[in-house]
């Protein structure tokens, strides 16, 4: 199902008539196509529905070009990144030419998707944002982090599910919230695996989100639970390079105060919501996608 949805991509790319988009395209991991998944499963494999996924993945693979500038990221899904090996000018103008080709193909998707579809790129990009303001001290504010990962990385999911919903001609709120459930659980996820995963199972370097000053749940659970002492200890570490004392330190206060398993079952509980919505539905592929996205490992 998804071949389609690669090939239309490649079609696209193609249609530069550039070499050099065609080179860096070809170095691009194409990582869990997630959105993709979720709009062919809704919306089955038609022309809109593999255009949609198209448009949808090549905006997602644009704002990592963009995140791992802004975050000083040197690999990406076991690779090095573009801006590792090229530089961040071709990194951002990589970006900007995936997007605006996107965008250029989202004008002829039907009207109220491609709302739904473009507003998510705003709210992605104002997402992107907060995190950078977040991150320049120690954030303690649970709804401050909800709030950004859910523009961060929930809105373009969200739309995905709502957008194929439409084209499906199917009712969209279960499947905006549906959508909405996932991409805030698959940012907890993500942050949850920053710290209980190696930099070999991650393709990415490990305990790197605090030494960049995001101070995502895990920390703010455990900042919660910390007598005054401990608090000025994670305090103190706070966007800074840790040592594998101090890295062990923060894992292990976490393990015993049970943060870890806190965060895991608040991110279980918004997919159980979703799961609960589409078995109402009848969507069991979406079902399953969900079950999948929780019980992963990277
Ligand atoms: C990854 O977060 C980042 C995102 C999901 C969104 C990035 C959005 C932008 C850069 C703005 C939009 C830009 C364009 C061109 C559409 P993360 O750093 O927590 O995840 P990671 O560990 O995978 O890097
Ligand atoms: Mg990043």
């Amino acid at each position: 199902m998804l071949e389609a949805v690669e090939r239309r991509i490649g079609q696209l790319i193609d249609e530069l008539e550039d070499e050099d988009a065609r080179e860096l395209y070809a170095r691009l991991p194409a990582g869990k196509r997630l959105r993709a998944r979720l709009i062919l499963t809704i919306a089955g494999s038609g022309p809109s529905a593999v255009e949609t996924a198209a448009v949808v993945e090549m905006i997602h693979a644009a704002s990592l070009l963009h995140d791992d500038v802004i975050d000083d990221a040197f690999v990406r899904r076991g690779r090095p990144s573009i801006n590792a090996t090229f530089g961040n000018k071709t990194a951002i103008m990589f970006g900007d030419v995936l997007y605006s080709k996107a965008f250029h193909e989202l004008v002829d998707i039907d009207r109220r998707v491609a709302r739904i579809v473009s507003n998510a790129v705003v709210q992605l990009s104002l997402g992107e944002r907060r995190d950078i303001l977040l991150s320049e001290g120690f954030n303690p504010d649970r709804d401050a982090y909800l709030h950004m990962i859910y523009q961060k990385t929930a809105s373009l999911i969200e739309a995905s599910s709502e957008g194929a919903a439409i084209l499906a001609g199917k009712r969209p709120e279960p499947y905006r919230t549906y959508g909405r459930n996932l991409g805030i659980a698959f940012q907890m996820i993500d942050d949850l695996l920053d710290i209980t995963q190696s930099s070999e199972t991650l393709g990415k370097p490990a305990m790197h989100d605090y030494e960049e000053g995001k101070t995502t749940l895990p920390y703010i659970d455990l900042y919660e639970e910390l007598d005054e002492e401990g608090r000025a200890r994670l305090v103190a570490l706070h966007g800074r390079p840790l040592r594998p004392e101090e890295q062990a330190w923060i894992v292990g206060e976490m393990e015993r105060l049970g943060v870890l398993e806190r965060c895991r079952q608040e991110a279980r509980e918004l997919v159980e919501e979703a799961i609960a919505l589409m078995r109402n539905e009848g969507e069991e592929g979406l079902e399953r996608i969900a079950l999948k996205m929780i019980e992963r490992d990277y």
